[in-house]
């Protein structure tokens, strides 16, 4: 995107709006002082000022062009998963309630929360982690006896077991996702791990069939996606490349998705750790993993590169996820921007090794992370989301589906109550976030075809703190429906986006927008509708189509043609 010569036009609006500011003083002077003429003279100049400054109020113009001819890869609706971690309240209480809770509960999980989910049509669930599910022994969550054990990594809290296989899989199932099981390589053993998915996979009379059959589940369930691990290189074992590629192999090998269903087709993806940043330990990480990939027998195999990429600015997350201004959502979302360089930088290690794209870069842990909410266990990583995360989810999405080719999949943290959520829960109630709203916005995108979308973005600046003005991409869905998403950064000026289909002549667009009055602007129990979408429509003049769009907002239109 060339962004230069909008940028010019910015320092030159700059430099209007001083010249503005510098009239003004000198009009309220000569006032002080009260001389008439000079009054007059400073009244009449004061005209002149606003008159030069009306322009510079004056939406911001992006001319967009799309070419429907040149279609792209298909958006995999995988890009759109979730994470649940037994973290905080993420799993209890976000979830799970149990059968015998006073909440609408369809056999313990939250009726209100599944039709929330339903509604978003979420394709995949990563369970139980996270840095969780290295020291998670599945035998303890099955069965009428749960095993009580603690869970050391977020908060040293009691962890009851009682949401286990069974529970996880009913959840998948009554909102429609599919399962992405991460194993224990940390604490584990392949065996272990081997053993989870026959309990969950075979079709035939073994000893873990019959006890699946006796928990409730004679059918063999269907695991769409194995994570090997989890952070391996920190929280789940400290591992070198090496070491963890010995791993990779082992489990590779031994842990077998045995569903009849899925042995020539919808075969269960194996998702291997991948890295955690652009460093050099990180591109060493990548290289190592995919130099092996290149050279893999028959006796294993991976299909995707884990990788997660927190927004966070600097380590221990510092940032408010409320009460913050224009300085910090600025810094923020020029923090999430550089989800692009990374994607990119560890693609194209990937490119090297794997040119065909076999192997997919899952970013399955992404999103802002924020201090926690002042009064919390710090250990449960509770945090509001604002506007701010609703422009920073819908600016990643646009990322990953631009290199749609080889980001398949990607999972956002958290689900619940925890990071970036869609969902906050308090017993009884529950509301939605404003990131909530895009991913119900960009449903359309699953699946869908990437069309390209060509604009010179322009930039703003604020606090010394330059962002490109709007974002947008376009894809073309099953049905034949072109589908625009638009977003505009700035939180103060509004953009006017003059849209061209190369070829096509529109005739409307309609849909929803989301916006706010303030850059942390969140929807409370108490106020659940302050950030929410609206709808939006717009006619086109001479087959070309104007968005007037608000400040800071997530537009997505269907366009007629
Ligand atoms: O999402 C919270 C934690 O962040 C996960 O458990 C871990 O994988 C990552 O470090």
């Amino acid at each position: 995107m060339a962004q230069k010569p909008a940028f010019r036009s910015f320092r030159a609006i700059q430099y209007r709006i001083l010249r503005r500011s510098q009239i003004r003083r000198t009009f309220l002077f000569a006032l002080q002082a009260g001389s008439p003429l000079l009054r007059s003279l400073l009244a009449s100049l004061t005209l002149l000022a606003v008159a030069m400054a009306a322009p510079v109020a004056a939406a911001q113009k992006v001319a967009l062009f799309i070419d429907v001819s040149k279609p792209g890869p298909k958006i995999d609706r995988n890009l759109f998963g979730q994470f649940a971690e037994h973290l905080g309240h993420g799993v209890y209480e976000g979830i799970w309630v149990g059968p015998d809770s006073k909440i609408p509960n369809t056999r313990g999980i939250r009726n209100d929360v599944v039709a929330a989910l339903k509604a978003i049509k979420v394709p995949n669930v990563r369970w139980p982690g996270g840095c969780f599910a290295d020291e998670y022994h599945w035998r303890k969550g099955i069965g009428p006896q749960r095993t009580v054990t603690l869970n050391p990594n977020w908060g040293g809290v009691i962890e009851p077991n009682s949401f286990g296989t069974t529970e996880f899989m009913d959840f998948l199932d009554q909102i429609g996702a599919e399962a992405y099981l991460s194993v224990n390589v940390g604490s584990g053993t392949p065996q272990e791990a081997s053993e989870w998915l026959e309990y969950l996979t075979t079709a035939q009379p073994t000893t873990l069939a019959k006890e699946r059959d006796a928990n409730g589940h004679p059918a063999p369930y269907k695991v769409a996606f194995l994570g090997i691990g989890n952070e391996s290189w920190d929280c789940g074992g400290n591992m070198t490349p090496d070491y963890y590629l010995s791993q990779l192999k082992i489990y590779s090998r031994f842990v077998r998705n045995f569903n009849p269903a899925q042995q020539d087709k919808q075969q269960m993806l194996k998702i291997a750790v991948g890295p955690g940043g652009g460093e050099p330990r990180w591109t060493e990480w990548t290289d190592a993993i995919m130099k092996a990939y290149q050279n893999h027998t028959w006796s294993w195999d991976m299909n995707g590169l884990s990788m997660h990429s927190y927004t966070v600015v600097k380590w221990p997350p510092s940032y408010a996820s409320v009460g913050f201004g224009e300085t910090e959502y600025a810094q923020i979302l020029k923090s999430t921007l550089e989800m692009n360089d990374l994607v990119e930088k560890h693609s194209a290690i990937m490119d090297k090794y794997d040119p065909k794209k076999k192997v997919a870069l899952v970013v399955d842990e992404w999103g802002g992370w924020y201090a926690p909410l002042p009064g919390s266990n710090p250990g449960f990583l509770a945090q509001q989301n604002s506007l701010r995360d609703a422009v920073l989810a819908a600016l990643n999405l646009n990322i990953f589906a631009r290199h749609a080719d080889r980001v398949r999949m990607a999972n956002i943290a958290q689900m619940i109550n925890v990071l970036q959520a869609m969902i906050l829960t308090d017993k009884e109630k529950m509301v939605l976030t404003p990131t909530y709203y895009v991913y119900k916005m960009y449903v359309p995108f699953q699946d869908a075809t990437f069309v390209p979308v060509t604009f010179d973005a322009g930039t703003f600046t604020h606090d010394g703190i330059t962002l490109p003005r709007i974002d947008a991409i376009a894809a073309k869905d099953k049905a034949g429906k072109l589908w625009l998403a638009i977003t505009s950064v700035d939180p103060n000026q509004s953009a006017e986006i003059e849209v061209t289909l190369a070829g096509v002549n529109a005739k409307s667009a309609a849909g929803e927008t989301l916006s706010a009055s303030k850059v942390d602007s969140v929807n409370t129990f108490d106020a659940a509708n302050t950030a929410v979408p609206k709808p939006f429509s717009a006619k086109a003049q001479d087959g070309k189509l104007t968005l007037k769009l608000a400040p800071k907002s997530v537009t997505v239109v269907a366009v007629e043609q």
